[in-house]
């Protein structure tokens, strides 16, 4: 589909958009533009950066509303959890202003999103909004519901002081006003509750309270989940009706368009398993029926995804997140015909779950610059080194491309006869589609960059000094890890990577031993399911896959019950035995046997390959060692490394 309907400019409110593209709300985790200067430096750069490429518009400020009606010595709890809200920061005005800057300085619209996330206290009817957490919120009296009107208010008047160019209602995502705004949440009796127009009130209250805050110059707009898929939420038409009602206020400049909650499948945030831009269909309805635009953000995850949505006429403007962790240029290449420079967002969620499972810096898995904007140059060096980088996979791609493109002269050796690691192996999962893309991105930027990359290479030490490099990298990444009650070659025991590549024969009753923190065993799950097989998967962890995130284990969830597999947890295997499998219950010692087992399969992460490092450190005055080969982690753990240790190498003068 042509791009060209994305490039046309679009009348918004009072201003003008000079295209269609524009970043929802994402970049909080990259630096707090309200938190420590540093981060501050760090969001404004981030944000700067994306401007300055010719995206039309940045919602890039989390407006989190003062929520003080709070009892004293109540803690409020989740992301965005907070009893002093940013606009009653001493330091809001200034901060708030150089996000407009930099925003203002790359030719943007520059505006806040109004966010009072709900659950984590406060709710019209103290019901909850998913069946996963269980965080009984309070109930809002009558005088505290004016009370949020009032600081709604007071949030846009110094925004608008702040010289931001616009205000969004966050209406999504359990947010306060969702949970007022839904049938399932919203069970009140007084005027807050019951039909719709009651339901949507204190939203109504407020975007007239906004308006007149900020009066006709700011954009105003209202962010809506628009089909709940909730058990008793409303539906398609139910948020149709919701939005011609905001419209009807005359109070609104534009809707936008999301689907998607906490815990849910889908999530607000949606990974690699669905379909880009799954649902602009849905926001078709919403374009056909209001007279304001609309946005529509949902796994627009490139360029032709967005061109797709506007030139169909299913939205005015497309909202891109995570497409912009991961391409910074995104704008500038694709009008420049350079789309297939563009580095794909894969959907992998680890922005999020880095900061917010693990607790860890922000990170993305396809590009380790990002969060980084701000940073000074890699130093000048005046000689460019011979790098040898041994292993293709994640670590072994992103150094050598990395290196190339400082000017340093590489190769990179594989073993395999493609590049990719476990990527790769990962790849051939039917949900993981994505990470194809990404894998012929970096393929096509190694050559770019002119790395000399060797296939089907066995790296011995030997092999390794012969070629007098000056450096050595030893990203040889991991091998297949398993528990010690399963010995080697067991009957009727494979290995997960073997099931995906085709390599490993599968009986029909299946039981996945998953000691992995994170996807491997849900995918290879997903992957057995996909092949008929009756699954059952047994974690000896407490919960499944602890260090996926809310916003992620839907839908892999969702796939293993739909194909009506069994998930089990607190189940260690002590014993493989022909046609069944002992388990011992991780903290009670109980002992359980799983009969009818065809084949045991093994998804327990890996064991790191340290053998060619461990030769080559006495024998070479410089070698490293990076990715699953210093120990087994993510995507995002190996580029991020590489990206450290590159920038150890410095950018050779031109
Ligand atoms: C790190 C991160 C933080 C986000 N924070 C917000 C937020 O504060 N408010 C909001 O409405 N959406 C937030 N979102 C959701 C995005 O605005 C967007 O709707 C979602 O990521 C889907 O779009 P994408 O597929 O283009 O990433 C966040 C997304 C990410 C990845």
């Amino acid at each position: 589909m042509s791009e060209e309907p994305l490039w046309q400019p679009l009348s918004l409110g009072r201003h003008t958009l000079r295209n269609r593209i524009m970043l929802p709300p994402h970049g909080r985790l990259v630096g707090d533009p309200f938190g420590p200067e540093h981060q501050a430096r760090r969001a404004a750069a981030y944000w700067g950066s994306r401007a300055a490429d010719g995206v039309a518009w940045i919602c890039g400020l989390n407006g989190f509303v003062d929520n003080s009606v709070l009892i004293p010595g109540f803690d409020p709890v989740g992301l965005g959890a907070t009893v002093r809200g940013v606009f009653r920061l001493p330091h809001f005005h200034e901060r708030a202003a150089r996000y407009v800057e930099a925003v203002h300085a790359g030719g943007a619209l520059a505006s806040v999103q109004l966010i009072a996330q709900g659950g984590m206290p406060h709710s019209p009817s103290g019901r909850m909004a998913n069946h996963a957490s269980h965080q009984v919120p309070h109930v809002l009296t009558r005088e505290e519901i004016a009370w949020f009107v009032e600081e709604y208010r007071y949030s846009a008047q110094v925004s608008r002081e702040a010289g931001l160019d616009g205000v969004e209602l966050h209406a999504n995502h359990e947010d306060l006003l969702q949970l007022f705004l839904s049938p399932a949440t919203n069970v009140r009796e007084d005027e807050y509750g019951g039909s719709l127009e009651n339901r949507a009130r204190i939203v109504v209250e407020i975007l007239s309270a906004v308006r007149e805050a900020v009066g006709p110059e700011l954009v105003v707009g209202v962010r809506l989940n628009v089909d709940e898929l909730f058990e008793g939420g409303y539906d398609l038409d139910g948020g149709l009706a919701i939005a011609r009602h905001l419209e009807a206020t005359g109070h609104i400049d534009y809707v936008h368009c999301v689907v998607g909650n906490n815990w849910g499948a889908p999530s607000y945030i949606q990974t690699h398993h669905y379909r880009p831009a799954q649902w602009s269909e849905q926001a078709a309805r919403f374009r056909a029926e209001l007279g304001v635009p609309v946005v529509y953000s949902g796994r627009v995850s490139s360029v032709e995804a967005a061109a797709e949505v506007v030139g169909r006429g299913h939205a005015d403007v497309v909202g891109m997140a995570r497409a912009m962790f991961a391409e910074p240029h995104l704008v500038s290449k694709a009008r420049s015909g350079r789309a297939d420079e563009i580095r794909p967002c894969i959907g992998t969620n680890d922005c999020l779950h880095r900061v917010v499972v693990e607790g860890i810096r922000f990170g993305c898995s396809v590009n380790p610059e990002t969060g980084h904007e701000g940073d000074a140059p890699a130093a000048a060096v005046e000689a460019p080194r011979q790098v040898l980088v041994v292993g293709g996979g994640p670590a072994g791609m992103e150094l050598a491309a990395l290196l190339a493109e400082a000017g340093h002269r590489v190769s990179l050796w594989e073993r395999d006869e493609a590049l990719g690691g476990q990527l790769r192996v990962a790849s051939v999962a039917a949900e993981n589609a994505a990470y194809r893309d990404f894998l012929a991105f970096q393929g096509r930027r190694l050559a770019a960059a002119g790395v000399d990359v060797r296939l089907g290479v066995d790296a011995t030490a030997d092999a390794v000094l012969a070629e007098r490099p000056d450096v050595v990298a030893v990203a040889t990444g991991a091998a297949p890890r398993r528990p010690d009650a399963v010995r080697e070659g067991a009957p009727g025991v494979v290995e997960g990577r073997d099931v995906l590549l085709g390599r490993a024969e599968v009986g029909e009753r299946v039981l996945v031993v998953a000691e992995e923190d994170h996807m491997q065993p849900l995918t290879v799950a997903g992957h057995l399911a996909d092949l008929g097989c009756s699954v059952t998967v047994l974690y000896s962890s407490p919960s499944i896959a602890p260090t996926v995130g809310k916003y992620s284990i839907g839908a892999p969830l969702a796939k293993l019950s739909a194909a009506g597999a069994q998930v089990l947890v607190m189940e260690r295997v002590v014993a493989v035995e022909p046609g069944r499998v002992v388990t011992r219950n991780t903290y009670s010692g109980a002992e359980r046997v799983h009969d009818d087992i065809d084949t045991v399969v093994l998804a327990c992460g890996g064991r790191a390959e340290t053998a060619l490092y461990d030769e080559l450190r006495g024998r070479h005055p410089e070698v490293h060692v990076l990715g699953d080969a210093y120990a087994p982690r993510r995507m995002s753990f190996a580029t991020r490394q590489a990206y450290e240790l590159a920038r150890t190498f410095g950018r050779v003068h031109a």
